[in-house]
């Protein structure tokens, strides 16, 4: 699937979003290297920290399916930002964790401003499992 098509499918998924709070819609979508699509939007709560990421959504929905980070080709982030949408500093981290360091972040926008980027460039210095031993 070419990453164009990845986007609206991120899109569609922000619509999906719970967000009566920040009024932030975010749209995630993952690729596998199978070619399956796993979607993700945030869902808020008034209990703010409790807030789940778009993204996180994605990766954990995948997850449950039984994917693992060596499945996994690429993710979209998408809101209504002036440039790409980045990903927050706890979604870089899980990211880190759970997707292969080769697969691509593709941060983009509702004009389809897009910043594609590599898994491993996202988050240096990253906590990882080698921390705790
Ligand atoms: N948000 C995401 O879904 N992904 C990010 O990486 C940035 C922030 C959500 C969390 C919250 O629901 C809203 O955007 C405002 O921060």
């Amino acid at each position: 699937m070419d990453y164009q098509k990845l986007i609206e499918k991120a899109k569609e998924a922000r619509k999906l979003s719970y967000t009566p709070y920040s009024h932030f819609p975010v749209g995630a979508a993952l690729l596998t290297k199978e070619g399956k699509v796993y979607v993700g939007a945030n869902i808020e709560n008034a209990s703010y920290p409790l807030c789940m990421c778009a993204e996180r959504n994605a990766i954990y929905q995948s997850y449950l399916d039984g994917v693992r980070k060596d499945d996994i080709a690429a993710i979209v982030i998408v809101a209504d930002t002036p440039n790409p949408c980045s990903p927050c500093g706890a979604c870089r981290q899980v990211i880190s964790e759970l997707m292969d360091e080769n697969a691509d972040v593709i941060m983009t926008n509702l004009n389809d401003d897009t910043l594609v980027v590599k898994v491993k460039d996202i988050l240096p210095f990253a906590f990882s499992e080698e921390d705790l031993k």
